[in-house]
Formats: C-alpha cells, structure tokens, sequence
C-alpha cells in the first residue's frame, strides 16, 4: 500500500512522526513523506525533523509563503503532477493548515483516496482560515480519524456517514509521550536562567492575535507587565516578529525582562512547558500538550475547536478585557485539576495503521 504522508506546517511534524514509524515498521506499506514547503525556516522544519528522527522528505514541494489563495493553490499545482507520478493509493493529511485542505483537494480529485487525522474538530469560527481548512478537509476524506468525541459529533451532524469516522485518540500525545522523557533531560529552564514552576512560557501567532497593530501591542504591555511579577519566556514565531518590526512595536518591549527567543526545537519547547507556571498561548497542539501534562493553559482566543481540553484538561479561554484577572488567579495558585482525555494515551498511530493493515488485507483476500 502506498500511501503518502503529507505535512506543511509546524505542527504537522508532530503529527505525521509517529505514523510514519509505525508504517515503515509493516512489509505490506509503502509510506512516502510529502513536505509542502509551507514552512521553510530551519526553526520551524529542520528542526523538528531532527527532533523527531525523520528523515528527508521525499519530496519537499517548496511552496513557502503567499496569500491564502496562493499558497493553496501552489501547493495543488506542486502536489498533483506528484499524485499522478507516484500514484498513491492513500494520502493521508493532518490538522488543519492551508497545505492539509490543498493535498486533501488534489487527492480526491485524482480519485486516490484521503484519509484526514485530527478530523472533526471544530471552532466554528469561520474568521479563522484552519476552520475553513477543516470543514472542506473533512468533507472530501474518506477516512475520518478524529480525537475526541466531540470530533465524531461534529461530522455526524454535517452528514458525515459514521463508517467513515474512526476515533483514534490524540496522534500529538503518541509524540508527546514517546520524547518526554529526553525534553525533561534538556533541562530548558535551566537555559533560559529560570526556575522550575516560576516562569510562564508564551507563544502567540494567530492573526487575530498579531495582524492587528493595537491587539499586538496591547499584548506586548501585558507580558511587559506580567514580566515584572514572573519571568516569561516568549518563543516567537516569525509571523509575529515580523509584525512587531513592521509596526514598531520592538522598541516599547525593550529592557522589560521578557526573554524573547526565536522558535524553540520540539524537545525545549516541551521540556519548557513541563516546568511552567502556566502557558499562554494560542496554539492549538499547546493547549492539548498542557492539558496531557497538568499544566495550566490560558487560551487568548474567543473560541477553541479543542473544547475537550477545557471541559477535561487544563486549558481556559483568556481575552485581552480579563487576561490580568486570569494571570492573577494563576499566580496565586487558583488553578483547576484536569484529567487526560480517553484515548490520548500514546497509541493512536498504532489505531491508524490497523485500520490500513486491515483494509490491505480484505483487499488482499
Ligand atoms: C500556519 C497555519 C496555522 C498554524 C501555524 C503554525 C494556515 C492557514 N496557518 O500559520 O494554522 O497554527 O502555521 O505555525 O495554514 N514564515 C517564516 N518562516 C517560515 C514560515 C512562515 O518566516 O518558515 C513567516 C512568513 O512571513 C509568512 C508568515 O510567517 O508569511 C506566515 O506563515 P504561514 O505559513 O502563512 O502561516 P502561519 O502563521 O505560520
């Protein structure tokens, strides 16, 4: 069976590595790793490569950065003349960037199958691109292997045929506990000169967050304040140093003890957050790490496609209007108990290959 991994984006790395260590363990499959391009710099691929022990794509198609419009359509325009060579009786895309909607859309339309991980999710936000991503994403799959239950509720109720959902669980926790162990040996803290438990870690890149010249500013004089009280390591993506430069912003932070670092590895970015305080953040993949590790996590978004992390786990929504009540409360040690999600037990890969492993064989038989 061969059958394609597709991953673009950050977060997708995560998310493929344990499925393709499960794939290349299984005589009867074929996987081939496709690398969209989407992100380029070494911090936010290479990096998580070698983190994670997967070796070069087999082909990286290169696409880099552009409007929504353009980078999905050149990620369609690089993927197809791939589909058509290499003929793939599956491709399988993850999560929710602008690369998972575009390989799901040029698969389907070649009549090759396509199976979506950490399907169902939904914000219903459809101000957020991924939100889009994810609904077209999952309209097309043929296979939906989704995390949560609320995942499975969200595709049956847009009609979703059930045989075609899979809940498998969390494929980020199978990631997460197979390379906790060497992130705690890194001692990251130790690094950064901050203590275990007395530091917050931040990251924010969405664009609600950091396109908006007086939302990112006001942010920016909330962690210079929060500073004050706690140190707070803010590992920065480029989308949101690039807009701090473009709109000034970098000289008001100066001198306000915020350590500001470019994007952190796999194993720092884990072992930073397994000591915090508490996380900022706005990631999706952040707010289910905290939720698996205990760690609180303030959410600065009106809304999360991952409500289990808040109804089990650890996480909470913030907003500019209340986030220094919701620091506050932290600081002072008001934090609620979470529990793991069922199924997010480091064995989702395992789930997704049988289901291959057992169509192979019916088609073998
Ligand atoms: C993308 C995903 C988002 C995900 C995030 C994780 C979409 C719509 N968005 O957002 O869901 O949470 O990845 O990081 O797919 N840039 C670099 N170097 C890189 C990559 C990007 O400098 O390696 C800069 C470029 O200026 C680029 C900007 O970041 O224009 C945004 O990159 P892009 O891939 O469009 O979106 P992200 O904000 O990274």
């Amino acid at each position: 069976m061969h059958i394609h991994l597709v991953c673009a984006a950050r977060p997708n790395f995560m998310k493929i590595a344990p499925l393709y260590r499960a794939l290349k363990k299984e005589v009867w499959a074929k996987p081939f790793i496709v690398h969209t391009g989407q992100h380029y710099d070494i911090d936010m691929s290479d990096a998580f490569f070698r983190d994670l022990g997967l070796p070069e794509p087999n082909i990286n198609l290169g696409v880099g950065s552009g409007s929504h419009a353009e980078q999905t359509a050149w990620v369609m325009m690089a993927f197809e003349p791939v589909c058509i060579q290499e003929k793939p009786d599956w491709v399988i895309v993850v999560g929710d960037v602008n690369s998972t909607m575009a390989c799901a859309l040029v698969a389907s339309k070649l009549g090759i199958k396509v199976a979506h991980v950490e399907a169902g999710l939904r914000s219903f936000d459809k101000s957020m691109p991924e939100e889009i991503n994810r609904i077209v994403t999952d309209s097309i799959s043929d296979l939906l292997f989704t995390p949560s239950e609320d995942g499975d509720a969200n595709l049956l109720r847009e009609g979703i045929p059930k045989e075609k959902i899979k809940r498998v669980g969390n494929i980020m926790i199978d990631t997460l506990a197979a390379n906790l162990e060497k992130a705690r040996q890194l001692k990251p803290d130790s690094r950064f000169g901050v203590k275990e438990n007395n530091y917050v870690f931040v990251t924010l890149h969405r664009p609600s967050n950091v396109d908006d010249m007086h939302s990112l500013s006001v942010i920016m004089d909330h962690l210079a304040k929060l500073a004050k009280k706690i140190p707070v390591i803010f590992a920065m993506h480029p989308r949101t140093k690039k807009n701090l430069q473009q709109f000034g912003i970098h000289n008001t932070i100066n001198g306000s003890g915020l350590i500001i670092t470019s994007p952190l590895g796999y194993h720092e970015t884990i072992g930073l957050v397994d000591k915090a305080r508490f996380v900022l953040t706005d990631s999706g993949g952040l707010q289910e790490e905290t939720t698996f590790l205990g760690i609180p996590c303030l959410t600065l978004r009106p809304n999360t496609e991952r409500p289990i992390t808040i109804t089990n786990g650890t996480n909470k929504l913030t907003s500019l209007e209340i986030l220094e009540q919701d620091v506050n409360d932290l600081l002072n040690g008001r934090n609620k108990k979470g529990a793991i999600p069922e199924l997010w037990d480091g064995h989702t890969a395992e789930r997704i290959i049988t289901t291959f492993k057992d169509m192979n064989e019916q088609r073998g038989s």
